[in-house]
């Protein structure tokens, strides 16, 4: 499979769940597009638990500047906005942030772009998350990019987190509360399945001769299959890259409600 081949269907995956969402999303909704299970992640007390340990991490307060990448519909957005001065989010699909800018948080801004190639100029921020955005990559050097460019943008001594990976020593005990999770929740299915994402192709030069002579009357259209998978990593490859770039680099667990806590991990990074 080459990088494009993931990256659609992964991007369509996003797209066609949030294109779904007419109105102002509820909480529910917030969950189905971040790819998190609603019946798991509309619990009040596993959000505020996810909540508080971020702040923590990232030391954040009402006067921070925070940058969140790939944002998704704006779930962590509506946990952090209000408790920092400025929250900015990004991500590649253009559908979920205009379901987020339904929100309306008052300090909150939504922007389309790639992590890998940030929209800001150095050290405008006071922090930077990327949280359950590895996961979706399969492999490290996907997301090492990224790591640069939020360490980039953030302040000298701000903080830089990469949140809730999956641990590559934990796969069975991982796959294990999962299976325990799907029994608990049952077969109940909320939302109906994805279609294909349909993409206009950008005809090539002999497309546009065959066109302009008559000869095709239609555009050029590709489906993309949504998909996503789950990936895991290995602490060290985050350790060993925050040597080689020289910043100081903590790993932690994730917050302790979360019922993957022991099998996911948490990189928290210092900028230079
Ligand atoms: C699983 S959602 C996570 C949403 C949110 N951070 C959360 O924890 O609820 C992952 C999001 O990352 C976005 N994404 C993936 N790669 C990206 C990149 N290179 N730049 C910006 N966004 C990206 C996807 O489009 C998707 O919306």
């Amino acid at each position: 499979m080459t990088d494009r081949d993931w990256q659609e269907k992964l991007e369509a995956f996003f797209e066609l769940r949030a294109r779904q969402i007419s109105e102002v999303p509820t909480l529910d909704d917030l969950c189905y597009l971040a790819g998190r299970n609603p019946l798991l992640w509309t619990d009040q007390n596993l959000l505020s638990d996810l909540k508080s340990h971020v702040l923590d991490l990232m030391q954040l307060d009402q006067t921070s500047k925070v940058l969140e990448v790939g944002c998704a519909a704006g779930l962590l957005a509506s946990l952090i906005a209000p408790k920092v001065g400025k929250y900015v989010g990004i991500d590649l699909a253009e559908a979920p942030l205009s379901v987020a800018r339904r929100l309306k948080l008052a300090n909150a801004e939504f922007r389309k772009g790639d992590g890998q190639n940030l929209p800001f100029g150095d050290r405008e921020f006071d922090a930077a998350l990327c949280y359950d955005v590895f996961s979706n990559f399969p492999a490290f050097e996907t997301g090492e990019k990224i790591i640069r460019e939020m360490l980039r943008v953030v302040r000298s001594g701000g903080r830089v987190l990469v949140g809730s990976i999956p641990d590559q020593n934990e796969i069975e005990q991982s796959q294990q509360i999962s299976a325990r999770l799907a029994a608990g929740f049952g077969t109940q299915q909320s939302r109906p399945p994805l279609q294909t994402l349909v993409k206009a192709e950008k005809a090539g030069p002999l497309a546009r001769l065959s066109n302009y002579l008559g000869l095709t009357d239609k555009d050029a259209v590709r489906e993309i299959k949504p998909e996503i998978v789950s990936y895991y990593f290995s602490k060290d490859d985050f350790v060993q890259f925050g040597s080689r770039l020289q910043v100081e680099t903590r790993i932690a667990d994730i917050h302790p409600r979360n019922p993957y806590a022991g099998t996911r991990f948490n990189v928290i990074f210092t900028a230079k």
